[in-house]
């Protein structure tokens, strides 16, 4: 057989100890597949006194040097899962310029700065695979940048953080407030004792980047990404979804558009948004992921499994470890990123988005006049409006009533300004509730 390629694993926690795991569980397989055996030549990591448990490997191959271990002449390809943007970042462009090969799952590197890796990349000549750093298992990167690039892809939409999946998707069946819902989601280790990444947004934005890159050949970074987490959906807001038919998800959306001159535009968004049950994400429960993507001739396509866990993540990234060292041994290399397309990124507010808005009015004369009228002064058009007694009983409080109103899609910033002017009329004594509507209702 072929001499061995040689692998440098950088990290060997949650992902890294699964890589590990299935290397020597798989190895007969994966040299069959590939042509050769794989060898592990070194793992960094930072604490070389860890209790790794039972891990099959020989100890002798940890290092604390992993800028050393990347330089070997005798590693051919590097398998980046620590995370993080700094000391990755360095690591990889080092390892890509010297003409390694780099699996990575680090998609907070990737959506900070792609681009430095994508250039080392290129003059390196190795190749860049990442398939593990969006929705975990499921394979989507490689379908969006090999599969679908004889089509055009129009809109991507996705549930692509686990963590909020488990927590939304309990506020729904119990009726848990938010802060309920994430003490069961660290109770059953879901979500990391500090949740800001998840919880806040910031790694479904890091995906959204990514996916919005691949699927419209344009560079998108984080910075690009309008993010807002769930940390403000209350109970009310789930059950105010659930009486229209909906459920609420955690949403990454990628879309084309175009701006008033007519130019094609690229919107990049992560919020909360209500979804009919109907709709296909609706049923992604617990800590699942799901993607649906709209491409013109292949219509609507569903990609759906674990986004997260050591094992799952890890089949992704020897996945890539497998299609990288057959390139290098057929002398071959995958094809370079492609951003040929340059579309500008639109800001949030010239986004087109439609908002259910429950507001809380007093029930007298000319109330849902002076409602209607705040909302055709943003040029915003009313899709339905449905008014029962205030506290949502037959009787209800008496001298107020609750408004629930549905829009038609308008500019984001009209629709944010409509909401501001509302809270502003005395006749609105609240407004109980505001989200985003996606998938038609
Ligand atoms: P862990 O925190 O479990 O593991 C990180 C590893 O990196 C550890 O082995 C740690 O060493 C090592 N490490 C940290 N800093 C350094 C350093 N300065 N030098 C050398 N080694 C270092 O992370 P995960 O395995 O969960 O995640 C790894 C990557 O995979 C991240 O980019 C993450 O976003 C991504 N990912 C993770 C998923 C998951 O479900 N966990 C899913 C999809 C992607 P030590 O063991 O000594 O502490
Ligand atoms: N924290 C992430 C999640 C891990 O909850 O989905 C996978 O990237």
């Amino acid at each position: 057989m072929t001499s061995p390629v040689r692998l440098a694993l950088l990290g060997c926690g949650t992902v890294g100890g699964e890589v590990v795991r299935l290397l020597h569980e798989q190895s007969a397989d994966l040299a069959a597949r590939i042509g050769a055996p794989l060898e592990i030549a070194g793992i960094a990591v930072r604490r070389l006194g860890r209790d790794r448990g039972d891990l099959p490997v020989d100890p002798a191959l940890f290092t604390t040097d992993a800028l050393g271990l990347i330089k070997r002449d005798d590693v051919d390809v590097v398998v980046e899962v620590v995370g993080g943007i700094e000391p990755a970042r360095g690591w990889l462009v080092e390892a890509l310029r010297a003409g390694k090969s780099v699996v990575t799952a680090n998609k907070a590197l990737l959506a900070e700065d792609g681009a430095a890796l994508h250039d080392a990349t290129a003059e390196g000549g190795g190749d860049l695979y990442y398939e593990a750093a969006v929705a975990g298992a499921i394979p989507l990167l490689r379908p969006l940048r090999e599969s679908l690039h004889g089509d055009r892809i129009n809109r991507v939409t996705g549930i692509v953080n686990g963590t909020t999946n488990f927590i939304l998707s309990a506020m729904d069946a119990t009726g848990a407030g938010f802060a309920e819902a994430l003490e069961e989601a660290t109770e059953l280790g879901y979500a990391e004792a500090d949740p800001t990444a998840d919880v806040e947004g910031f790694d479904a934005a890091a995906k959204a980047a990514i996916l919005a890159s691949l699927a419209f050949h344009t560079r998108v970074g984080a910075a690009d990404v309008h993010r807002e987490g769930i940390t403000e959906v209350t109970a009310a807001d789930v059950a105010s979804a659930k009486a229209m038919g909906c459920t609420i998800k955690l949403l990454c959306i990628a879309a084309r558009g175009a701006d008033a001159t007519g130019r094609e535009t690229v919107s990049v968004r992560v919020h909360p948004a209500m979804i009919p049950l109907a709709h296909p994400l609706a049923s992604v429960g617990d800590a699942y992921n799901a993607v649906f993507v709209e491409a013109e001739a292949a219509g609507p396509l569903m990609f759906y499994g674990r986004g997260a866990g050591g094992a799952p993540t890890a089949s992704a990234v020897l996945g890539d470890v497998v299609a990288v060292s057959r390139n290098r041994l057929a002398g071959v290399r995958a094809a370079s990123e492609s951003a040929y397309a340059d579309l500008p990124v639109r800001p949030m507010g010239e986004a087109l988005t439609r908002y259910h808005i429950s507001l809380d009015v007093a029930d007298r004369p000319g109330v849902l006049a002076a409602v209607a009228g705040v909302f055709a002064r943003h040029d915003v058009s009313i899709a339905t409006v449905r008014q029962g007694p205030a506290g949502g009983g037959a009787a209800g409080r008496g001298e107020d009533a609750d408004l629930v109103i549905v829009t038609h899609v308008a500019p984001d910033a009209a629709l944010a300004a409509t909401v501001r002017e509302l809270r502003g009329l005395d006749i609105v004594r609240s407004v109980a509730s505001v989200l985003r509507v996606e998938g038609g209702l």
